[in-house]
C-alpha cells in the first residue's frame, strides 16, 4: 500500500494544467505558506539549455524542448520540501507521468480555458499560444492526461492564498498549522 502524502512527506509537489491556469502564481503561495522552496520547470530548462523556452522552440524545435523538460523533471528527484510549477505540456507523455509519480505528488489546477486565455492574452512567449478555436483543441487532447494527477483543484478567478490553502487541506495538512 502506497503511504499517504502528507506535508511531513518531503517528495515535491508538481503544479500541473493549461497555460495560464495559474501554475506559477499559485506555486509561489503554496511555497511561502509552506517555506518550501519553488522552482519553475521552464525555468529549470532555461537555465540547462543556456536559451529561453521561446528560443527553444524556435532553434531546436519542440521535440528537443519536450527532451530538455523530461531531463529537467527528472532531475527534480533531487529536490526536497519544494514546490514545482510544470509547463502546460509536461505531463502529457505517459513517460513523464510514470516519472512525475515516483518522484512526487501532482496537482492538476484545473481553469476554464476563458479564464486562461483572458490571462494570456497574446503573450508571444508562449510559442505553442494559438487561437482559441486551436486552444480548445488543445486543452480537450489534454485534458485526460491532466485528470490523472494525484489531485484536482479547481480554480478559476480565486485567489493564488485560497487555492494554495485547499491544496495544503487536500494534501494533509491541518490547516491551524499555517494560520
Ligand atoms: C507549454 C507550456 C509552457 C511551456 C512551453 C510549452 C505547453 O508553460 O512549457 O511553452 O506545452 O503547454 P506554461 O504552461 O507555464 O505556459
Amino acid at each position: 500500500m502506497t503511504k499517504p502524502h502528507t506535508l511531513r512527506d518531503e517528495a515535491p509537489i508538481f503544479l500541473l494544467g493549461f497555460m495560464g491556469a495559474g501554475k506559477t502564481t499559485v506555486g509561489r503561495a503554496l511555497a511561502d505558506e509552506l517555506n518550501y522552496q519553488f522552482f519553475d520547470l521552464d525555468e529549470l530548462i532555461e537555465a540547462r539549455a543556456g536559451k529561453t523556452v521561446q528560443a527553444i522552440f524556435a532553434e531546436l524545435g519542440e521535440p528537443e524542448f519536450r527532451r530538455l523538460e523530461a531531463e529537467a523533471i527528472a532531475s527534480c528527484s533531487e529536490f526536497k520540501d519544494a514546490i514545482v510549477a510544470l509547463g502546460g505540456g509536461a505531463n502529457i507523455s505517459e513517460a513523464n507521468r510514470a516519472k512525475l509519480r515516483l518522484i512526487g505528488k501532482t496537482v492538476w489546477l484545473d481553469c476554464p480555458l476563458e479564464v486562461c486565455l483572458r490571462r494570456l492574452g497574446d503573450d508571444e512567449s508562449r510559442p505553442l499560444l494559438g487561437s482559441k478555436h486551436e486552444m480548445i483543441a488543445l486543452l480537450e487532447h489534454r485534458r485526460p492526461g491532466y485528470a490523472q494527477a494525484d489531485y484536482v483543484v479547481s480554480t478559476g478567478e480565486r485567489s493564488p492564498e485560497d487555492i494554495a490553502i485547499e491544496i495544503i487541506r487536500l494534501l494533509g495538512g491541518a490547516r491551524q498549522d499555517i494560520e
